[in-house]
């Protein structure tokens, strides 16, 4: 059993329902996962997991929400291993702006892996892309351990 981190935003669920998406394949393939949603009291020390997932909806304009950029500065450092998801919609400004957050956060930690980047909510046609950015997740950190 390896501990992972997951860490999300969510204003209105969408990016809720793919975490916990995202936490229940993790947990199929036998990881320990620790969910923490952004805002919800003390804040686990990414320096106890072995990888941390970071999710987050994209606000006006492609901005990051204020709330991550807070936990961002809270936390402080970069952890190695960070895998981003994000969900967002194509009707505020196109494929440019889509999931824009997400893209600035695998940016900003280096994340070596791309972010996944989900229309509105999981259910439905989109499940099995989140399945299986999660498990190109765990595959892609059990590389990096070999
Ligand atoms: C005022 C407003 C601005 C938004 N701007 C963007 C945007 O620039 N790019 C994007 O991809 N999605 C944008 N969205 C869509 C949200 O990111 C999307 O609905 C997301 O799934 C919400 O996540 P949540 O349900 O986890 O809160 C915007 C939504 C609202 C309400």
């Amino acid at each position: 059993m390896v501990p992972f981190l997951i860490v999300y935003a969510s204003w209105s669920g969408n990016t809720q329902e793919v975490a916990e998406m995202i936490q229940e394949t993790l947990i199929a393939e036998n990881i320990e996962v620790t969910m923490y949603r952004i805002g919800g009291g003390v804040i686990p020390n990414p320096r106890h997991f072995d990888a941390v997932l970071f999710g987050s909806f994209t606000w006006e304009n492609g901005a990051t929400p204020d709330e991550v950029k807070d936990f961002v500065a809270d936390v402080g450092y970069k952890p190695d291993n960070v895998y981003v998801f994000g969900t967002g919609d194509t009707q505020f400004g196109g494929d440019a702006l889509f999931c824009h957050a997400a893209v600035k956060l695998a940016r900003f930690y280096a994340s070596p892996y791309e972010p996944l980047k989900i229309e509105q909510s999981p259910r439905g046609v989109q499940e099995e892309k989140v399945i299986e950015w999660s498990k190109g997740v765990i595959r892609h950190w059990k590389d990096l351990q070999e």
